[in-house]
C-alpha cells in the first residue's frame, strides 16, 4: 500500500477551519467538498488516458482523454456522502457506487448493510471515500469487498487518519496494490475511538446533527 499525505497550503487552511468547532455545517460541507477536490486532483494523478483528435478553431490536434472503463466512486454512507460533490467536481464523467458499512458495537465487526454497485466491478479502478479513517476496521472491509468482486484497483482518499487505522489498513494490505491519500495524519485514537485532535464526529458535523 502506498500512503500520501498531502502537504499543501490550500490543504492545511481549510482542514484547519474544517476542525474548528465554531466552524458550522454548512461550512463543514463547503470545506469538505473543497478539500476532497484538492485530494481528488492527487488522487487521480495516474489515471489512464488514450488520444483524441479533435479540431480547435484553429487547427487539427491530438489531445487526451480518460480512458475507459470509467473511474468508480464508492462513498462509504453515512459520512463519505459528504464527499461525493467534491470527487465529482474532479471526475464528472465517473461512476458511483454505494457502500453502507457499519460496526456492530457488541462484536465490533464491520457489517455491510447496504450496497449499490455495477454488477460487474472486473478491471475497474474504484476511489473509495471514506472522511475519517479511525480503527481502520471500515477500510480494510471496504476494500475486501471489492477485491472479492474483482476490481483492478483501490485507491482510498479520507480527510483525517489515526496511525492506528493506517497501521490496520497497512498490515492487511501491505504488498498490494492500493492507494491512501489523506490531508493529515493526526496524533492517535482516543479511548471512545475518536481521531485525536481530528474534527468529531464527521457525519454529524456534516448533517447538522452536532449543532
Ligand atoms: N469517525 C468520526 O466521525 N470521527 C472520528 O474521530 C473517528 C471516527
Amino acid at each position: 500500500m502506498r500512503f500520501h499525505v498531502v502537504d499543501h497550503p490550500l490543504i492545511a487552511h481549510k482542514l484547519t477551519a474544517l476542525r474548528d468547532e465554531n466552524t458550522p455545517s454548512h461550512i463543514f460541507r463547503q470545506l469538505t467538498s473543497e478539500l476532497v477536490t484538492l485530494l481528488g486532483y492527487e488522487a487521480t494523478r495516474d489515471l489512464p488516458v488514450e488520444d483524441v483528435e479533435i479540431n480547435t478553431p484553429v487547427a487539427a490536434t491530438t489531445g487526451a482523454r480518460l480512458a475507459a472503463p470509467r473511474p468508480l466512486v464508492v462513498p462509504i454512507l453515512r459520512a463519505g456522502l459528504g464527499m461525493l460533490e467534491g470527487m465529482m467536481t474532479m471526475t464528472p464523467t465517473a461512476e458511483v457506487g454505494f457502500l453502507g458499512m457499519q460496526r456492530n458495537d457488541e462484536t465490533l465487526d464491520i457489517i455491510t448493510y447496504a450496497e449499490r454497485l455495477p454488477g460487474d466491478l472486473a478491471g475497474r479502478h474504484c476511489f473509495v471515500l471514506d472522511p475519517m479513517l479511525a480503527t481502520g476496521g471500515t477500510l480494510v472491509e471496504a476494500i475486501r469487498f471489492l477485491h472479492e468482486r474483482k476490481v483492478r484497483r483501490v485507491t482510498c482518499i479520507c480527510l483525517v487518519a489515526a496511525p492506528e487505522g493506517l497501521k490496520k489498513v497497512d498490515e492487511a494490505y501491505h504488498q498490494m496494490d492500493i492507494d491512501l491519500f489523506v490531508a493529515a495524519l493526526d496524533d492517535r485514537l482516543t479511548e471512545q475511538a475518536y481521531i485525536s485532535p481530528g474534527l468529531g464526529d464527521a457525519g454529524d458535523r456534516l448533517y447538522g446533527t452536532a449543532e
